[in-house]
């Protein structure tokens, strides 16, 4: 049997108590098999702090060499070059573009057990996915932009037309293999941009188009990003996918994870051709680490994902079927009230962890 190597970096702040929660929830569903052997590295703040480096070039071959990624957040206040910019936040930066991660998908889905902040909307009408281009954008500026004297500044925003083809390619697919939207049931993608305005949008657009003409069974929709933000509030049913540039990505996908308990139940996965990087949306939350308080449900799917993307690359049913048993095993214990204290709950990180594992080994034994 293969055992599929996994590079893990815990981080700062919460970092380590989400991460671990998603490696014990997975350990416990693969049983004592050897399907995956985890292996820590380090990087982030503390590790800036400590060595000068966040983002170590043995930690990111390693991250290159392992079949996939498993990340906690990095990042603290304060811990900062002299350009102002955080030194934490290198390591999922520079493995977006080191390792050529160009779509970053971060699925929006309510779960039963969770109220919307979002009032009156049931488990079932909020259901899309947002798929943010990871390797260009505005974020192609970082540690390359200018500040002229104190006196004005620049960061460019880059878009080309492979990186918008292949994040469209992916949106699209993806699309494809969906349910659909839950209002209508029709498979469509947005394409969300400012096209109004700004030339790489207008062309961001027409890229959009083209690749769309291959996908005549997917509705092609649009929306300016100012407009997307009240569409995510009002309707948002009408959406399956949506495909945005890297910083609006960033922003529409911090208001779509609020409609469905906020950003500690927003998996991500950041994947390219060849890796895939995997965590939750939300950052190190250093003003709650070491309590033991952390929601870990968005890591915990963010490793279901991995599982997933695994299973896909490598034609391994198993790891399906593994995943698949960790997102019920997730519904059940969020179903059954289990929740931490920003969906409403009282339970520890443990608590989810261990009702997690809890429903796992009970579905085993009910199979
Ligand atoms: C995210 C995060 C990162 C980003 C930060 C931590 C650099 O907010 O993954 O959404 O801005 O992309
Ligand atoms: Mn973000």
């Amino acid at each position: 049997m293969q055992t599929y190597e996994i590079a893990v970096i815990h981080g700062d702040g919460i970092g380590p108590e989400v991460c671990q929660s998603a490696i014990d929830v997975i350990q416990a569903a693969i049983g004592n098999s050897k399907l995956l052997a985890f292996t820590e590295y380090p990087a982030g703040a503390e590790h800036f702090l400590k060595t000068g480096d966040g983002a170590p070039k043995a930690t990111m071959e390693a991250c290159r060499k392992a079949d996939a990624i498993l990340h906690g957040a990095a990042g603290l206040p304060g811990v900062v070059h002299p350009d102002g910019t955080e030194a934490g936040v290198d390591i999922g930066l520079g493995l977006r573009t080191q390792l050529d991660l160009y779509a970053n998908v971060r699925p929006i889905k309510l779960r039963e057990g969770i109220v919307s902040r979002l009032r009156g909307r049931e488990v079932g009408e909020i259901d899309y996915t947002i798929i943010r281009e990871d390797s260009e954008g505005m974020y192609a500026s970082r540690g390359a932009g200018a500040v002229v004297r104190e006196e004005m500044a620049v960061d460019m925003l880059i878009v080309t037309r492979k990186g918008i083809e292949r994040v469209c390619r992916s949106a699209f697919e993806i699309a494809r293999k969906s349910n659909g939207a839950p209002r209508d049931g029709k498979k469509r993608v947005t394409c969300c941009d400012k096209a109004n305005v700004l030339r790489s949008f207008a062309f961001f657009r027409r890229v959009f188009d083209e690749v769309g003409e291959q996908y005549p069974d997917v509705e092609k929709d649009y929306s300016y990003v100012d407009a997307m933000t009240v569409h995510l509030v009002e309707r948002p049913d009408f959406y399956n996918v949506i495909v945005t540039e890297n910083l609006f990505g960033d922003i529409i996908s911090d208001l779509g994870a609020v409609t469905v308990g906020g950003m500690g139940m927003s998996p991500t996965a950041e994947l390219g051709d060849h890796h895939g990087f995997f965590q939750a949306a939300h950052g190190s939350a250093p003003t709650i680490a070491g309590q033991g308080i952390a929601n870990p449900y968005g890591t915990i799917l963010a490793g279901a994902m991995m599982l997933h993307w695994l299973a896909e690359r490598h034609g391994d049913a198993s790891l399906t079927a593994t995943g698949n048993r960790i997102e019920a095993a997730v519904s059940r214990a969020l179903a059954g009230g289990v929740r931490t204290r920003d969906i409403g709950g009282a339970a520890l990180t443990k608590d989810v962890t261990a009702a997690v594992i809890g429903e796992l080994r009970a579905s085993v034994e009910v199979a």
